[in-house]
């Protein structure tokens, strides 16, 4: 079982040029919502309540302003500081403390997953998680830009960003570990880019064949919002999808209202939190139902 989570919100997002020069990237726009609030659904959608996110110190301020302790929406966020994008196996360095001695979710603050019967998926390997980690797998056209496993015969390779590959399965940016994660973090080396890297903790877990891979299949998504032009291609396949079916994708405080999390009265101080705009009249919507 896993009851805690963290979002790692860090890193320059430089490769979005301008747009995050002065703002965190997972807290501009896709569709409708911050970034964020896609990653953050995941976790809320799987019951994880007790939440760390880390970001950079100059954008603290920001995030406490848009989500605060998490208490309007029925659960717990604590924030955390990375001063410098040094890998993402630090997130576990940083939440030590917060970790504890439980098992934990990762994912990635600008990650994107969708799809029917994800979530199930998902929180069935949570819910009977015990020990180990479990890493989630998914075809793409570009392997070359993730983490990817090579896998020949019963032996599993996992290479990070290969310049060839005959594989096109990918490690994508959502990973259960057990509590010996901030241990094995720290004593992971620096790489040549000069980052602790995610692969080189999953292959500790390999190596002692505790690692589980699981597979998204073709129903599901996993989208990218690493350049521009990725976030305007997530952001037209959520508009298709929450224009015809008339519902949020990643409504945060739609999840919590619905999992009884909170009463209406803090649904409607959401929506005067907010102010007047698409999404509220959404919400406003849920509220009249
Ligand atoms: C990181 C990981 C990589 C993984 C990817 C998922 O890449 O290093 O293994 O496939 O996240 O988004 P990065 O964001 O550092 O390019």
């Amino acid at each position: 079982m896993i009851k805690k989570g963290i979002i790692l919100a860090g890193g320059n997002g430089s490769r979005v040029g301008p747009s995050t020069k002065a703002i965190s990237k997972q807290l501009i726009p896709l569709a409708d919502k911050p970034i964020i609030f896609y990653s953050l659904s995941i976790l809320m959608l799987l019951n994880i309540k007790d939440i760390l996110i880390i970001v950079k110190k100059e954008d603290l301020s920001n995030y406490k302003k848009l989500l605060g302790n998490g208490k309007d929406f029925g659960i717990k966020i604590n924030y955390a500081i990375q001063d410098k994008p040094r890998g993402l196996p630090e997130a576990f360095i940083i939440g030590k403390k917060f970790i504890k001695n439980n098992n934990v979710a990762l994912i990635l603050g600008d990650n994107f997953f969708h799809g029917q019967g994800l979530i199930e998926l998902l929180n069935n390997k949570l819910v009977n998680f015990e020990s180990g980690a479990n890493i989630f797998s998914y075809n793409v056209r570009n392997p070359s830009a993730y983490g990817v496993i090579e896998q020949n015969k019963k032996k599993i390779k996992i290479i990070e960003k290969p310049k060839k590959t005959n594989s096109t399965k990918v490690i994508t940016g959502l990973y259960f570990f057990d509590k010996n994660v901030s241990k094995l973090s720290s004593k992971l080396k620096k790489s040549k880019r000069g980052e602790l890297e995610i692969i080189d903790l999953i292959k500790i877990y390999l190596k002692k064949n505790k690692l589980t891979i699981t597979e998204l299949g073709r129903g599901s998504a996993w989208l990218d919002t690493g350049t521009s032009k990725d976030i305007l291609k997530a952001g037209n396949y959520i508009e298709i999808i929450e224009e015809r079916q008339n519902q949020k994708i990643a409504c945060i405080e739609e999840i919590s209202f619905r999992k009884k999390w909170i009463n209406r009265k803090l649904l409607n101080r959401r929506i005067n939190f907010y102010g007047k705009s698409e999404y509220t009249s959404y919400l406003t919507g849920i509220l009249k139902e």
